[in-house]
């Protein structure tokens, strides 16, 4: 085991069946080796630095009806709002008082929200946070969409591909949904000059390690600035109510594998991961993250953004969680980091 994980550090590869003995293990001693190869190779490259991203979501409106997902349109029990122009200004103005430097405006596919509203919406923050990076988050749009968003002033797009084998896409989607289509999304989004975004679910109900080695043989071919993963964690109200959430423990090695595969990317601690361990934000940054996503959502809203079950931080104002990240942040070892965080590729 020490031998692959030297390898994979000195050579950012490994055969797949290589790959599948370093997901498979649950050797103790193993773990902790890639945990401390995981953090010196995000310190040699970010130092102590976690960049912070202030979250907007804007919409809880879907039309997309994905499995695994809490406001997936046949979810009747879901709330659903969308938040105005001046309700995402004013998340905006209380986060960057509040040291954000990126915002990511999050949503579900909801149609009310335009090309015209989106790119009058970018263009205004382009115009008031000139130092500030605009990402955006809103699934799967033209390319149209994307180039006239990116010709407003948006910087980032993150759409996780969520499934690289067809089979397991297709288990995880309705079938109006293709695997090709998201795959064509992410191309075009970094044709576009787009700092793109992908990344997938651990532990999805179905998915094997042989699925885990098809997303991060995806990964290596689109060569993404972030990579976001996190356990999947049950919703009560969808098809997937009594699977079993991913572990913490798979979660942090794929961490480790990603930060030694990848050694620049952006690769956050999820909320999610926070959610099934109360250390798992601070673990994830020890095994390689270095990036947090905390919520600046109106706290009326925050219950009704429920991609999943118990997800933290939804009755905390963003001041608070502001204050609460930054205490755990720095007592896991590592320093806030006031700037846009850009990916040093
Ligand atoms: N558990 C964990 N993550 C989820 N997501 C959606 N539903 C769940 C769930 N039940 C993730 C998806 C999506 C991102 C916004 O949230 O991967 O891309
Ligand atoms: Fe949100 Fe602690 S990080 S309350």
């Amino acid at each position: 085991m020490t031998k692959l994980i030297e390898k994979l550090l000195s050579t950012s590869d490994l055969t797949d069946n290589e790959l599948r003995i370093l997901i498979e293990t649950d050797d103790k001693e193993a773990a902790e080796l890639l945990r401390i190869r995981a953090d010196e190779t995000r310190q040699l490259h970010y130092g102590k630095k976690v960049f912070l991203r202030g979250l907007i979501e804007v919409s809880s409106y879907c039309r997309n009806d994905c499995l695994y997902c809490g406001i997936r349109r046949s979810n009747r029990e879901a709330e659903r709002y969308r938040l105005t122009r001046d309700q995402i200004m004013l998340c905006a103005e209380n986060g960057y008082e509040l040291g954000f430097r990126t915002f990511v405006m999050q949503g579900g596919e909801d149609s009310s929200f335009t090309d015209d509203f989106m790119c009058d919406v970018i263009s205004e923050l382009r115009k008031r946070y000139p130092d500030c990076a605009i990402t955006l988050s809103l699934g799967e749009r033209s390319y149209e969409s994307y180039k006239r968003m990116k010709e407003a002033g948006a910087d980032r797009y993150l759409l996780r591909h969520e499934a690289a084998d067809e089979e397991l896409y297709r288990s995880l989607h309705p079938s109006e949904m293709s695997l090709a289509h998201r795959k064509q999304c992410l191309y075009d989004l970094r044709s576009l000059g787009y700092q793109v975004g992908a990344g997938f679910m651990v532990g999805a109900p179905g998915q094997t390690t042989d699925h885990l080695i098809a997303d991060l043989r995806f990964l290596q071919d689109l060569k993404p600035q972030m990579i976001g993963i996190g356990p999947f964690v049950p919703h009560h109200c969808t098809p997937f109510a009594e699977e079993k959430g991913g572990t913490l423990e798979l979660t942090l090695r794929l961490l480790g594998i990603l930060r030694l595969m990848f050694p620049k990317v952006l690769l956050p601690a999820t909320t999610a991961l926070g959610t099934i361990a109360p250390n798992g934000r601070e673990l994830g940054l020890q095994t390689g993250c270095n990036v947090v996503m905390p919520n600046l959502s109106p706290v009326n809203v925050r219950k009704k953004y429920e991609l999943y079950d118990n997800k933290i931080c939804t009755g905390e104002e963003a001041a608070e969680c502001r204050t609460c990240l930054q205490r755990r942040i720095e007592a896991a070892g590592y320093e806030v980091a006031i700037e846009r965080g850009d990916c040093i590729n």
